[in-house]
């Protein structure tokens, strides 16, 4: 019996090496973590139980059967992170460089399963040389497997990949499709061609890092969203994220213990707004304001800043923001800001996370740039993102909701439930210069009645009150109280029950 014992220790241990030492030293030497260390760091000390450590892949060809490393380049299990379980899955990249074969995907998917049955989230760790040469189809196939999973799990489960080395072709498409994507800086990277293949099909000569890196996928394309500098701050990002999140998509997010008071005023927002209309101001200021111990949790925060996205609690409870920022471009809405703020508001929903709507918005970006790329499309997404959402809805608006945009962000018109202006917000079809611009074009040549008109159109609607008077805004707030005013909606829509009509499923402007 003893034997047993040592023989199945022995075996273990063999498991753990993984590719051996010495690729295990190369791991590091690149300044990466391995497959099971990045688990150690991410789920709580001890937690974790794996499967399949013995799982070998089955090729027959290229010499592959004198190479039988045991779990076979990727290692899977659950764990718990801050007691709450996961189901975890990290690519070694000392095996076979993390290369996906047959059973490697089976690992995958069998976790996925498991994950899906039992209600918890996906975590998955890539670093990988992408298909296993060796095993050609079956490796797509495998894939395939894994991508029809994403798909199935997409809104049940959160899924969340960290992406720690490469990530190229195909195995690009997984990630693609969970909730969240964050990137290492300098040491992973994405894309469908890699830099040769670039180079061959177009002439462009470009890096890996300016093609797939993390500056490049936080910054341009908002593929992912946040790029941390090693793999220990990622992992304790995840962990730190994972703690907004309900567990499943029947499971309201967790209720953590909170040290604010719900009722706390805040004098200094009755001044946040300055006096010239066009001074911008930070909105961020207002979310660290509103948020039980100033903790914000920022999505997509380098892409599309011209408006915010991320998650704080109010007396504990995990909700969704979403902000129009001044300092940037005005705090208008473009394709870029509509895009991410619609995948947001989607993700929130799809997780009965309620949604708060902070809006000080000018308008759509005008301009042959933005329509020929199809603004309306793309604005439409977020319009429709917020028109679909059911979750508890709340807006305060601070300064500026002109046109489109007004009802866009979260509006009466849209099913907001409480909708609360500050005494500052202008609710109009647009700013009073370019509404007496194109009411009195006749007399643009006379500055003094020009400023008379502009003057008038700024009393009359240059204020909450014409939308408050017609119910579309519920109650004028006094800025310093918004924190109270806010925890006190969302609190009394706990018991909320939104509807939609029967459909297979929508039909959203991709
Ligand atoms: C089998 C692979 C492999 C792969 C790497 N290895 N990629 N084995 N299949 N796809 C092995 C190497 O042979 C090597 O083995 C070890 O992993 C480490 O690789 P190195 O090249 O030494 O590492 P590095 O210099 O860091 O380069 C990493 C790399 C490079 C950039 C990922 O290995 C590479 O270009 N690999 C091939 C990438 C690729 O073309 N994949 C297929 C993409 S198509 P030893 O024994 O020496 O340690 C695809 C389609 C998916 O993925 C479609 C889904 C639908």
């Amino acid at each position: 019996m003893k034997d047993i014992l040592h023989q199945l220790e022995a075996k273990r241990d063999i498991a753990r090496m993984g590719g051996g030492q010495k690729r295990i030293d190369s791991q590091h030497a690149k300044g990466k973590l391995t497959a099971r260390e990045r688990i150690e760091l991410l789920l709580d000390e001890g937690s974790f139980e794996e499967f399949d450590m013995f799982v070998t892949h089955r090729c027959t060809d290229f010499g592959m059967p004198d190479n039988k490393p045991e779990g076979d380049g990727v290692v899977t299990g659950w764990g718990t992170i801050n007691g709450r379980m996961v189901y975890v899955f990290s690519q070694d990249f000392t095996v076979l460089g993390g290369s996906v074969s047959a059973t490697h995907a089976q690992k995958i998917c069998k976790i996925m399963d498991m994950a899906m049955q039992n209600g918890a989230p996906v975590i998955g760790i890539n670093d990988s040389g992408g298909a296993r040469i060796q095993e050609g189809v079956d490796s797509l196939a495998g894939y395939g497997e894994v991508f029809q999973r994403n798909i199935m799990a997409s809104g049940v489960v959160p899924q969340i990949s960290l992406i720690m080395g490469p990530c190229a072709g195909g195995a690009v498409y997984s990630p693609a499709m969970t909730d969240f994507i964050f990137m290492v800086k300098d040491s992973s990277y994405m894309f469908v061609t890699g830099p040769d293949v670039v180079k061959t099909v177009t002439n462009e000569h470009v890096t890996a890092e300016e093609l797939g890196g993390a500056t490049t996928h936080t910054r341009k394309s908002s593929v992912a969203d946040g790029a941390f500098e090693n793999d220990v701050e990622a992992l304790a990002e995840v962990r730190r994220l994972v703690d907004f999140l309900p567990l499943h998509n029947r499971e309201a997010p967790p209720v953590r213990p909170f040290f604010d008071d719900p009722e706390r005023v805040e004098p200094s927002l009755d001044t946040l707004i300055p006096e010239n209309p066009n001074t911008p101001y930070d909105m961020k200021e207002l979310i660290l304001k509103i948020a039980d111990e100033g903790d914000f949790y920022e999505i997509q925060e380098d892409f599309a800043k011209n408006i915010i996205t991320g998650f704080i609690r109010l007396e504990g409870r995990t909700v969704g923001v979403v902000a129009n920022q001044p300092m940037v471009l005005a705090g208008v809405l473009d394709i870029d800001s509509a895009r991410k703020a619609a995948r947001f508001v989607r993700f929130c929903d799809c997780f009965e996370i309620p949604i708060l709507t902070l809006v000080d918005v000018p308008g759509f970006l005008p301009g042959t740039k933005q329509e020929y790329d199809g603004v309306i499309k793309h604005g439409a997404k977020l319009l429709y993102a917020y028109g679909e959402a059911t979750v508890p809805k709340v807006t305060v608006i601070t300064r500026k909701a002109y046109g489109g945009a007004y009802v866009v962000m979260s509006s009466k018109h849209l099913r907001g439930d409480f909708n609360y202006a500050w005494p500052t917000s202008e609710v109009a079809v647009m700013g009073a210069k370019g509404a007496t611009e194109i009411l009195y074009r006749s007399e643009l040549d006379d500055p003094e009645k020009i400023a008379a008109r502009t003057a008038e159109y700024e009393d009359r609607f240059a204020n909450p009150f014409v939308a408050a008077e017609r119910g579309f805004i519920d109650e004028v707030i006094q800025p310093r109280s918004t924190r109270r005013r806010v925890a006190r909606a969302f609190a009394a829509l706990r018991h909320k029950k939104g509807e939609m009509p029967w459909k297979k499923h929508d039909n959203i402007p991709l």
